[in-house]
């Protein structure tokens, strides 16, 4: 199974991670899906499921890659909660995280601006969304202030910096277990899971 950008060395890790986790009616949430790489290859993994649940959120649609369906998604505005099936929000999540359900989401993608405060920020909007058991990953999740720079926060690549100070590594945050680190060509991922 391909994903998008910098997901090199980490699709056979992804793939099982989803076979195992996803099931039947649960919902994938990714912010930040540039081209949709990533985004299609969940989708060919879960659209076996009838009640399965897509949501992806990026501001940049005219990244979306022309070559997806993207006629038969449902396009949401920001106050618009999301249905079975795919759900795809051209917007920033910050304007959108409102519109999702508390303890709706079983896997979370956080892979927007890697800035240490914006991943902070998403984290805290996604954290609530996520199911007793779910999951988030963090993608580019590296050493600490490792670049490339991002523009939008004026401030270096810094996910793993951003999940220290969550309490997240160290199993410091209430309900939060780090899991593991899958290493990628390019990118890690680093995936922890909200216990009860
Ligand atoms: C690294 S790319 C995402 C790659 C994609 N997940 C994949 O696997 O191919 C980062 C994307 O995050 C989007 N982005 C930046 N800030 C965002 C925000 N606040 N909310 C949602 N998406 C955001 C950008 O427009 C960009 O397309």
């Amino acid at each position: 199974m391909k994903f998008g950008i910098a997901m090199a060395g980490l699709e056979e890790r992804f793939q099982s991670f989803l076979i195992d986790e996803f099931k039947e009616s649960d919902c994938y949430l990714e912010i930040g899906v540039a081209y949709g790489g990533t985004f299609s290859g969940v989708h060919h993994l879960v659209c076996r499921f009838p009640e399965y649940t897509m949501i992806g959120v990026d501001p940049n649609k005219r990244y979306l890659d022309p070559k997806l369906d993207t006629e038969s998604w449902a396009w949401r505005q920001p106050e618009e909660p999301p249905d079975v099936g795919v759900n795809f929000y051209p917007y920033r999540f910050e304007a959108v995280a409102d519109s999702i359900s508390p303890r709706s989401v079983k896997i979370a993608l956080i892979d927007a601006c890697h800035g240490k405060a914006c991943v902070i920020n998403h984290f805290s909007l996604v954290e609530p969304k996520i199911v007793d058991g779910g999951f988030v990953l963090f993608h580019d999740f590296g050493t600490e202030d490792s670049g490339p720079y991002q523009d939008h926060c004026d401030s270096l690549c810094n996910v793993v910096g951003a999940c220290k100070e969550l309490g997240l590594i160290g199993n410091h945050r209430p309900h939060w277990k780090f899991q593991e680190a899958w290493l990628g060509k390019e990118a890690d991922m680093g995936i922890f899971q909200k216990t009860v």
